[in-house]
């Protein structure tokens, strides 16, 4: 490395993420005496820095609510409920520079039919670099906590990375996937983070946002649509009453979809329960031309029928909704392309 490349990463490192554990300041006593030295220096050119690197700051991490509303339209189909919620969920959170408690949103709904990328979504529409942030992080259970016997070694380092990710940054965001699959004590582990305090240990955790993902409920959102649409009835005419009943006798009282929810809805620590219908043939056609443009290759109609053709639909007789959603929408258009 170059000397005045090292200065730089040092600078960097002491400016804006000195308080981050990503990478140790070399010691702490060096820290200080170049710090001291080169305050001037900083100060005329840390603006450069921090637009450089990303840091715990508005440069960084700053709420577009007309970014979100419009990929909310443009990118996520056949979900106007959740598409809704969240929004106002985030608007309203973002908006307030002294919220109670931290955001937490539970997402739900069969596979493909577009949670991961809400969660993506809203990453994208608050921090710069979107889910590549370093500010978010997302846990899966499979593939973090795998092992039921290490329950008890999963619990403290989640407990231990979500304080250390937060006293680096407040505005952190947490996204657990298949909240189904995790161990009900991993979530009683998170619990106290949820909640209303004002600090833990000297910790504010209320300017964090947690969004779990789950298929918890999901045959029951189906059930609902199906309904309306054996009635003949607009799709768009569903609300979230009409599925609140389903999510809570299934979600709450399942015992399949896991005690989890139970806990956290005894104590109100979820803000917005987040239903996502289950997807139409119109839905997988306008995910494969999404895909497309996403893709930088011109949108293709035909092709897009063809993809959705391609896909398997239920219930057996009727065909309504698709298996998988758009799940294999963008394996299917590598082989059509
Ligand atoms: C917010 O999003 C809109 C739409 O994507 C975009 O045109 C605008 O530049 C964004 N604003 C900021 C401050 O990034
Ligand atoms: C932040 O979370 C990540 C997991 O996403 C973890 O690897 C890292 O150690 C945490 N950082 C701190 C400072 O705890």
């Amino acid at each position: 490395m170059k000397p005045e490349k090292r200065h730089v990463l040092l600078l960097w490192m002491l400016l804006c993420c000195g308080r981050s554990g990503a990478i140790e300041p070399i010691s702490t006593s060096i820290a200080v005496g170049m710090a001291a030295a080169l305050t001037g220096f900083l100060a005329s050119y840390q603006n450069i820095f921090y637009y450089f690197h990303e840091c715990c700051r508005p440069e960084w991490i700053a709420f577009n609510k007309s970014g979100l509303h419009a990929d909310l339209e443009l990118k996520l189909f056949g979900q106007h409920i959740a598409s809704r919620i969240v929004l106002k969920a985030v608007s309203g959170f973002m908006s307030n520079n002294n919220p109670k408690k931290p955001l937490v949103l539970s997402l739900h709904g069969w596979t493909g039919t577009g949670k991961n990328l809400m969660s993506k979504l809203i990453a994208e529409n608050i921090y710069k670099e979107g889910m590549d942030s370093s500010f978010v992080h997302v846990f899966t259970s499979e593939l973090h906590f795998p092992h039921a016997q290490q329950i008890e070694t999963y619990k403290s380092e989640l407990q231990r990375w979500i304080k250390g990710n937060i006293t680096n940054c407040a505005q952190s965001m947490f996204i657990f996937d298949e909240m189904d699959k995790m161990h009900p004590g991993l979530i009683d582990s998170i619990k106290p983070y949820l909640d209303y305090y004002d600090k833990l240990d000297g910790v504010s955790y209320r300017k964090a946002i947690f969004i779990f993902l789950s298929n918890a409920g999901g045959i029951d959102i189906i059930e609902t649509a199906l309904e309306f649409w054996r009635d003949g009835r607009q799709r768009e005419e569903i609300q979230l009453k009409d599925l609140e009943t389903s999510l809570s006798l299934s979600v709450f009282n399942n015992k399949q979809s896991g005690l989890w929810h139970t806990s956290l809805i005894d104590k109100n620590l979820v803000d917005f329960f987040v239903p996502f219908l289950p997807l139409e043939y119109k839905h997988v056609v306008l995910c494969a031309m999404a895909e497309m443009k996403a893709k930088g290759t011109e949108p293709d109609q035909s092709v897009a029928d063809q993809v959705a053709k391609d896909l398997v639909y239920f219930p057996k007789t009727e065909r309504v909704f698709s298996v998988k959603g758009c799940k294999t929408v963008e394996s299917k258009l590598d082989y059509y392309t």
